[in-house]
Protein backbone atom coordinates (compact mmCIF):
# COMPACT_ATOMS: atom_id res chain seq x y z
CA UNK A 1 0.00 0.00 0.00
CA UNK A 2 1.43 3.45 -0.77
CA UNK A 3 1.81 6.00 1.69
CA UNK A 4 -1.39 7.87 0.43
CA UNK A 5 -3.50 4.52 0.80
CA UNK A 6 -2.75 4.03 4.12
CA UNK A 7 -3.34 7.62 5.47
CA UNK A 8 -7.26 6.92 3.70
CA UNK A 9 -7.15 4.05 5.89
CA UNK A 10 -6.22 5.76 8.73
CA UNK A 11 -8.69 8.59 8.37
CA UNK A 12 -11.46 6.04 7.93
CA UNK A 13 -10.69 4.01 10.81
CA UNK A 14 -10.34 7.14 13.01
CA UNK A 15 -13.78 8.37 11.13
CA UNK A 16 -15.48 4.91 11.96
CA UNK A 17 -14.36 5.20 16.12
CA UNK A 18 -16.10 9.17 16.31
CA UNK A 19 -18.96 7.84 14.69
CA UNK A 20 -19.97 4.54 13.26
CA UNK A 21 -21.48 3.91 9.72
CA UNK A 22 -24.90 1.87 8.84
CA UNK A 23 -24.57 -1.60 7.88
CA UNK A 24 -24.17 -0.83 3.99
CA UNK A 25 -23.47 -4.52 3.37
CA UNK A 26 -26.77 -6.32 5.01
CA UNK A 27 -27.51 -9.48 2.55
CA UNK A 28 -23.66 -10.06 1.57
CA UNK A 29 -21.40 -12.36 3.40
CA UNK A 30 -17.53 -12.54 4.34
CA UNK A 31 -15.35 -15.95 4.62
CA UNK A 32 -13.20 -15.84 7.44
CA UNK A 33 -10.83 -18.82 6.64
CA UNK A 34 -8.64 -19.45 9.69
CA UNK A 35 -6.47 -22.21 8.97
CA UNK A 36 -4.32 -21.78 12.25
CA UNK A 37 -5.07 -20.44 15.30
CA UNK A 38 -6.37 -16.91 16.21
CA UNK A 39 -8.53 -15.04 19.14
CA UNK A 40 -7.64 -11.48 18.45
CA UNK A 41 -7.62 -11.29 14.69
CA UNK A 42 -10.76 -13.91 14.41
CA UNK A 43 -12.64 -12.34 16.49
CA UNK A 44 -11.70 -8.41 14.96
CA UNK A 45 -12.76 -9.67 11.66
CA UNK A 46 -16.07 -11.16 12.82
CA UNK A 47 -16.69 -7.61 14.64
CA UNK A 48 -15.82 -5.52 11.31
CA UNK A 49 -17.92 -7.89 9.82
CA UNK A 50 -21.00 -6.82 12.00
CA UNK A 51 -20.44 -3.44 12.34
CA UNK A 52 -20.33 -3.26 8.36
CA UNK A 53 -23.40 -5.51 7.84
CA UNK A 54 -21.40 -8.20 6.04
CA UNK A 55 -22.50 -11.79 8.02
CA UNK A 56 -19.05 -13.99 8.39
CA UNK A 57 -18.79 -17.31 7.59
CA UNK A 58 -16.27 -18.60 9.72
CA UNK A 59 -14.02 -21.64 9.77
CA UNK A 60 -11.77 -21.75 12.52
CA UNK A 61 -10.22 -25.33 12.68
CA UNK A 62 -10.60 -28.55 10.21
CA UNK A 63 -13.03 -29.85 12.65
CA UNK A 64 -15.78 -31.09 10.98
CA UNK A 65 -14.72 -29.79 7.54
CA UNK A 66 -13.28 -31.62 4.72
CA UNK A 67 -10.11 -30.74 5.22
CA UNK A 68 -10.44 -33.71 7.44
CA UNK A 69 -10.84 -35.71 4.39
CA UNK A 70 -7.21 -34.83 3.09
CA UNK A 71 -9.08 -31.77 1.23
CA UNK A 72 -6.45 -29.29 0.62
CA UNK A 73 -6.47 -25.38 2.18
CA UNK A 74 -6.04 -24.50 -1.68
CA UNK A 75 -9.38 -26.34 -2.97
CA UNK A 76 -11.54 -25.30 0.21
CA UNK A 77 -10.46 -21.65 -0.26
CA UNK A 78 -11.62 -22.02 -4.35
CA UNK A 79 -14.78 -23.60 -3.36
CA UNK A 80 -15.81 -21.07 -0.36
CA UNK A 81 -14.69 -18.49 -2.64
CA UNK A 82 -17.55 -20.39 -5.66
CA UNK A 83 -20.19 -19.67 -2.88
CA UNK A 84 -19.85 -16.03 -3.68
CA UNK A 85 -18.35 -14.34 -0.07
CA UNK A 86 -17.82 -10.71 -0.83
CA UNK A 87 -14.31 -10.91 0.58
CA UNK A 88 -12.50 -13.58 1.94
CA UNK A 89 -9.82 -13.10 4.98
CA UNK A 90 -7.38 -15.94 5.43
CA UNK A 91 -4.66 -17.32 7.86
CA UNK A 92 -2.76 -19.66 6.53
CA UNK A 93 0.36 -21.37 6.89
CA UNK A 94 3.37 -20.60 4.54
CA UNK A 95 2.69 -23.47 2.76
CA UNK A 96 -0.18 -21.99 0.52
CA UNK A 97 0.47 -20.01 -1.66
CA UNK A 98 -2.01 -16.66 -1.54
CA UNK A 99 -0.40 -14.94 -4.38
CA UNK A 100 -1.41 -18.04 -6.75
CA UNK A 101 -5.24 -18.17 -4.92
CA UNK A 102 -5.59 -14.56 -5.52
CA UNK A 103 -5.09 -14.37 -9.06
CA UNK A 104 -7.44 -17.52 -9.04
CA UNK A 105 -10.89 -15.97 -7.83
CA UNK A 106 -12.24 -12.40 -8.39
CA UNK A 107 -12.84 -11.70 -4.69
CA UNK A 108 -10.79 -9.74 -2.50
CA UNK A 109 -8.49 -11.67 0.09
CA UNK A 110 -7.46 -10.34 3.11
CA UNK A 111 -4.17 -11.81 4.39
CA UNK A 112 -4.76 -12.24 7.99
CA UNK A 113 -1.60 -13.56 9.04
CA UNK A 114 0.49 -15.81 6.72
CA UNK A 115 3.18 -18.45 8.48
CA UNK A 116 6.10 -16.04 9.12
CA UNK A 117 5.66 -14.48 6.25
CA UNK A 118 3.71 -11.46 6.83
CA UNK A 119 0.60 -10.20 9.14
CA UNK A 120 -0.51 -6.89 7.04
CA UNK A 121 -3.46 -6.21 9.08
CA UNK A 122 -1.44 -6.46 12.68
CA UNK A 123 1.45 -4.06 11.17
CA UNK A 124 -1.77 -1.82 10.00
CA UNK A 125 -3.08 -2.01 13.58
CA UNK A 126 -0.14 -0.95 15.74
CA UNK A 127 1.00 2.22 12.88
CA UNK A 128 -2.83 3.24 13.35
CA UNK A 129 -2.32 3.05 17.05
CA UNK A 130 0.80 5.05 17.12
CA UNK A 131 -0.17 7.17 14.13
CA UNK A 132 -3.49 8.36 16.48
CA UNK A 133 -0.59 9.41 19.35
CA UNK A 134 1.82 11.09 17.56
CA UNK A 135 0.63 11.27 13.70
CA UNK A 136 3.68 11.75 11.89
CA UNK A 137 6.01 8.75 12.23
CA UNK A 138 8.62 10.08 9.51
CA UNK A 139 12.09 9.35 11.72
CA UNK A 140 9.88 7.82 14.61
CA UNK A 141 12.34 4.98 16.32
CA UNK A 142 10.17 1.20 16.93
CA UNK A 143 12.63 -1.09 18.85
CA UNK A 144 11.13 -4.95 17.95
CA UNK A 145 12.42 -7.10 21.04
CA UNK A 146 12.59 -11.07 21.03
CA UNK A 147 12.07 -13.50 18.25
CA UNK A 148 12.33 -11.23 15.01
CA UNK A 149 12.77 -14.61 12.95
CA UNK A 150 9.78 -16.54 13.27
CA UNK A 151 7.13 -13.12 13.54
CA UNK A 152 5.25 -12.29 10.66
CA UNK A 153 3.91 -9.38 12.73
CA UNK A 154 7.92 -7.62 12.06
CA UNK A 155 7.64 -9.25 8.77
CA UNK A 156 5.22 -6.81 7.70
CA UNK A 157 6.13 -3.88 9.70
CA UNK A 158 10.06 -3.91 7.73
CA UNK A 159 7.43 -3.17 4.75
CA UNK A 160 5.04 -0.68 6.42
CA UNK A 161 7.26 1.47 8.70
CA UNK A 162 9.73 2.04 5.37
CA UNK A 163 6.69 3.15 3.95
CA UNK A 164 5.60 5.44 6.78
CA UNK A 165 9.17 6.72 7.27
CA UNK A 166 10.12 4.82 10.86
CA UNK A 167 13.10 3.92 11.82
CA UNK A 168 13.20 0.29 13.22
CA UNK A 169 15.27 -1.26 15.88
CA UNK A 170 15.94 -4.86 17.08
CA UNK A 171 17.25 -6.92 20.31
CA UNK A 172 17.27 -10.21 20.61
CA UNK A 173 19.12 -13.23 20.84
CA UNK A 174 21.60 -13.82 18.35
CA UNK A 175 19.46 -16.86 16.90
CA UNK A 176 16.61 -14.96 16.82
CA UNK A 177 17.50 -11.88 14.72
CA UNK A 178 17.38 -11.46 11.01
CA UNK A 179 19.76 -9.40 8.62
CA UNK A 180 18.34 -6.52 7.80
CA UNK A 181 20.11 -3.24 5.76
CA UNK A 182 19.03 0.14 7.58
CA UNK A 183 18.17 -1.56 11.30
CA UNK A 184 19.61 -0.55 13.94
CA UNK A 185 20.63 -3.78 16.37
CA UNK A 186 20.59 -3.39 20.22
CA UNK A 187 22.81 -6.54 21.71
CA UNK A 188 21.61 -5.17 25.18
CA UNK A 189 18.20 -4.53 25.58
CA UNK A 190 18.49 -1.73 28.11
CA UNK A 191 20.61 0.94 25.00
CA UNK A 192 17.54 -0.22 22.44
CA UNK A 193 15.32 0.91 25.59
CA UNK A 194 16.76 4.30 25.86
CA UNK A 195 16.45 4.84 21.96
CA UNK A 196 12.87 3.96 21.02
CA UNK A 197 10.18 5.95 20.99
CA UNK A 198 7.86 2.87 21.39
CA UNK A 199 9.03 -0.44 21.99
CA UNK A 200 6.93 -3.79 21.12
CA UNK A 201 7.48 -7.19 22.42
CA UNK A 202 7.40 -9.95 20.46
CA UNK A 203 6.01 -13.61 21.29
CA UNK A 204 8.66 -16.25 21.43
CA UNK A 205 7.07 -18.51 18.95
CA UNK A 206 7.85 -22.06 20.55
CA UNK A 207 5.37 -23.99 18.16
CA UNK A 208 7.27 -22.59 14.84
CA UNK A 209 11.22 -23.31 16.87
CA UNK A 210 13.65 -26.63 16.07
CA UNK A 211 13.62 -28.69 19.42
CA UNK A 212 17.13 -28.62 19.30
CA UNK A 213 17.45 -25.12 19.54
CA UNK A 214 18.28 -25.48 22.80
CA UNK A 215 16.47 -22.46 23.93
CA UNK A 216 16.55 -21.70 27.43
CA UNK A 217 13.46 -19.09 28.89
CA UNK A 218 15.53 -18.55 32.20
CA UNK A 219 18.29 -16.86 29.82
CA UNK A 220 15.79 -15.38 27.65
CA UNK A 221 13.93 -13.64 30.33
CA UNK A 222 17.19 -12.75 31.82
CA UNK A 223 18.43 -10.92 28.88
CA UNK A 224 15.27 -9.68 26.90
CA UNK A 225 12.58 -9.83 29.20
CA UNK A 226 10.34 -6.75 29.96
CA UNK A 227 10.36 -5.69 33.63
CA UNK A 228 10.04 -3.12 35.99
CA UNK A 229 13.72 -2.55 36.37
CA UNK A 230 14.23 -2.41 32.71
CA UNK A 231 11.25 0.13 31.77
CA UNK A 232 13.11 2.72 33.70
CA UNK A 233 15.48 2.95 30.48
CA UNK A 234 12.32 3.87 28.83
CA UNK A 235 11.85 7.53 28.38
CA UNK A 236 8.00 8.78 29.76
CA UNK A 237 6.25 9.65 26.76
CA UNK A 238 7.19 5.92 24.76
CA UNK A 239 4.70 3.31 24.38
CA UNK A 240 4.77 0.08 25.15
CA UNK A 241 3.40 -2.95 22.37
CA UNK A 242 2.57 -6.27 21.94
CA UNK A 243 0.50 -7.82 19.58
CA UNK A 244 -0.62 -10.65 21.31
CA UNK A 245 -0.76 -13.24 22.84
CA UNK A 246 1.71 -12.74 25.32
CA UNK A 247 4.22 -15.21 27.10
CA UNK A 248 3.67 -13.66 30.68
CA UNK A 249 6.88 -14.22 32.32
CA UNK A 250 8.97 -14.69 29.23
CA UNK A 251 8.72 -11.98 27.23
CA UNK A 252 6.71 -9.51 29.70
CA UNK A 253 6.54 -9.95 32.81
CA UNK A 254 2.89 -9.29 33.90
CA UNK A 255 3.82 -5.95 36.03
CA UNK A 256 3.99 -3.99 32.56
CA UNK A 257 0.46 -4.01 32.03
CA UNK A 258 0.48 -1.94 35.15
CA UNK A 259 2.42 0.75 33.22
CA UNK A 260 0.35 3.58 32.13
CA UNK A 261 2.43 3.57 28.38
CA UNK A 262 1.31 -0.01 27.50
CA UNK A 263 -1.01 0.00 24.43
CA UNK A 264 -1.99 -3.55 24.06
CA UNK A 265 -5.79 -3.18 24.27
CA UNK A 266 -5.95 -0.13 22.48
CA UNK A 267 -3.70 -2.32 19.88
CA UNK A 268 -6.62 -4.91 20.32
CA UNK A 269 -9.03 -2.18 20.37
CA UNK A 270 -7.81 -0.53 16.87
CA UNK A 271 -7.73 -3.85 15.65
CA UNK A 272 -11.69 -3.97 14.59
CA UNK A 273 -11.55 -0.46 13.39
CA UNK A 274 -8.74 -1.26 11.33
CA UNK A 275 -10.04 -4.22 10.08
CA UNK A 276 -13.34 -2.59 9.18
CA UNK A 277 -11.91 0.51 7.59
CA UNK A 278 -9.81 -1.93 5.27
CA UNK A 279 -13.02 -4.34 4.42
CA UNK A 280 -15.46 -1.15 3.84
CA UNK A 281 -12.78 0.57 1.33
CA UNK A 282 -11.92 -2.33 -0.18
CA UNK A 283 -15.64 -3.04 -1.14
CA UNK A 284 -15.28 0.67 -2.03
CA UNK A 285 -13.16 0.02 -4.56
CA UNK A 286 -10.61 2.32 -3.20
CA UNK A 287 -7.75 0.25 -2.48
N1 LIG B 1 -2.00 -10.67 17.13
C1 LIG B 1 -2.63 -11.76 16.67
O1 LIG B 1 -2.57 -12.08 15.49
O2 LIG B 1 -3.33 -12.44 17.63
P1 LIG B 1 -4.20 -13.74 17.33
O3 LIG B 1 -3.24 -14.82 16.91
O4 LIG B 1 -4.90 -14.05 18.62
O5 LIG B 1 -5.14 -13.42 16.22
Amino acid sequence: MSREKIQILFSRAQSLQQKPESQDYRGQTAALLFFEPSTRTRFSFESACYRSGLGPLVLDSSDGTSLEKGESFEDTILNIAAMGPSVIVSRAPNELDLFKISKQVNVPIINAGWGIKGHPTQALLDSFTLWQEFKDLVGFKILFVGDIRHSRVVSSHFELLETLGAEVGLSGPEDFLVDRPGVNLFKRLDEGLEWCDAVMCLRVQFERHNSKDGFSKEDYTLDFGLNRRRLSHLRPNAVIMHPGPINFGIEMDADVMNDSRHRVFRQVANGVLVREALIRLLLEGRL
